[in-house]
């Protein structure tokens, strides 16, 4: 059997988790695929490491690290709570390997700067990820089919949260899962920051299987609290920064502007981006897909430094060398004044196709539980002595206070000339006027 026990568990030293231990020769053999080490070539964070130069960590050592925790739950939950009869709630260790698998996958389908590129190409990680699990052509579906010929669509099905199972769904996708818990460690020991910080290992004592999913001991309560707070200040000041986004809205135009050339026939010779074909195409394979990694784009991008075209030969200067476009954040409401802003821009000599760009940061922290919403989120559950469950924000005036609250900004972004003169002598006081009726607008 595939599934087998390695003879000798194998070791990863991690900074997070110390150790990763891998103990199934499948799990050794995903790690080993081409497309799994594709990951140590595509950057956590993609432009937070313009901010936390920290930040330069890979999607590999996440993924090693979401498949470590899920590992643990498996181990806590196998010691405290197996199950003895199939509808006792408890867990069943025949689960392990298709959690386990699920985890260490289940961002396989990450393209290069991930959210700018789906921006841009209408692509999708998750369904990538499940592509790149189900397509026979891949090596790890190889891997996969050796354990029985449906496990790949088993291990595809938990991303796709349609397993039966709905403990194996939570490990990996839910409120508090495996991924968040290792992401939140992960990125606030890659950026230096303290906020992400909390305490995994209390976590992985209360955690536990119930019926409908996974659920809490109540003494568990204020380290599952410590999360959701750690979790909400890492969006305030990390992965909403004003600077990673003004990065990523050049990186968003520049490649606006490459495809923008290639269907002029205005990219030729070695600048001709080959593995980008497809994309501009939206003629998309599997094998093409996982060609690319932030070293491809990075590469091209480098090429561009000597394009004919103007406007492509500057934004890559100021993605490469990191010159960020400066942002205003505005309301709602002044959505509609926007374009005065990008005519001064275009007056100024930037087209302001490529040169201006709204970007929206928004997260909620902890949601309640709403079946009709578009998204419906399973909540956070507490198991009291007597064996009921309470929901976290009603024991928890701390997540009470976050819950269900949008939490984020919409900002314009324009280039920092702007604000020098001379054609700062109508735009700057512009932007003052602009800034103090949203000041005046949160007053009120
Ligand atoms: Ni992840």
């Amino acid at each position: 059997m595939e599934s087998d026990l390695l003879t000798r568990e194998k070791v990863f030293r991690d900074p997070v988790h110390n150790y990763i231990h891998v103990q199934h020769r499948v799990i050794l053999d995903l790690i080993n695929t081409p497309e799994f080490q594709r990951l140590r070539r595509i950057k956590q964070l993609g432009t937070t490491s313009f901010t936390f130069h920290g930040a330069e960590h890979s999607r590999f050592g996440h993924c090693l690290g979401v498949y470590e925790v899920t590992r643990r739950i498996c181990d806590t939950f196998a010691r405290n709570y197996p199950s003895t009869s199939p509808d006792d709630g408890l867990w069943d260790d025949q689960q392990r390997l298709v959690a386990l698998c699920a985890a260490l996958l289940h961002d396989i389908g990450h393209g290069p700067y991930s959210h700018t590129f789906e921006h841009i190409f209408h692509t999708n990680h998750e369904i990538w990820t499940q592509k790149i699990i189900t397509d026979p052509s891949t090596h790890v579906n190889q891997v996969l089919q050796k354990v029985s010929p449906n496990f790949p669509d088993q291990v595809a099905s938990v991303i796709a949260k349609t397993y039966p199972n709905e403990q194996v769904v939570q490990m990996i996708s839910s409120q508090i899962d495996a991924d968040r818990m290792d992401y939140l460690l992960r990125d606030a020991y890659y950026t230096g920051t303290q906020y992400g910080m909390f305490d995994l290992t209390r976590i992985m004592r209360v955690i536990r299987p119930y019926a409908g999913g996974i659920a809490f001991n109540i003494e568990g309560m204020h380290a599952v609290e410590d999360y959701i707070v750690s979790r909400f200040q890492m969006y305030q000041q990390v992965y909403f920064h004003p600077v990673s986004r003004g990065m990523e809205v050049i990186l968003l135009q520049l490649l606006h502007r490459a495809k923008y050339l290639y269907e002029q026939g205005e990219m030729a010779g070695f600048e001709m981006p080959s593995l980008l074909i497809p994309f501009f195409e939206n003629q998309i394979t599997v094998s093409d897909y996982v060609r690319l990694d932030d070293d491809v784009l990075n590469t091209y991008f480098n090429l561009w430094r000597d394009h004919p075209d103007a406007i492509l030969r500057d934004l890559v200067h100021r993605f490469l060398d990191r010159r960020p476009f400066k942002s205003i954040i505005f309301a709602p409401e002044q959505q509609n004044k926007i374009h005065y802003l990008q005519e001064l821009v275009q007056n100024a000599g930037f087209n302001q196709q490529f040169y201006t760009a709204i970007n929206n940061s928004f997260d909620l922290p902890y949601d309640l539980y709403r079946p009709s919403s578009k998204e419906p989120k399973t909540q956070i559950e507490f198991q009291q002595h007597d064996g009921t469950l309470e929901e976290l924000s009603t024991i928890s005036p701390l997540v009470q206070a976050l819950s269900g609250r949008q939490s984020g900004d919409h900002r314009f972004y324009f280039p920092k000339e702007m604000l020098a003169a001379p054609e700062s002598s109508t735009f700057a006081p512009y932007l003052r006027e602009f800034q103090a009726q949203i000041v005046n607008q949160t007053l009120k």
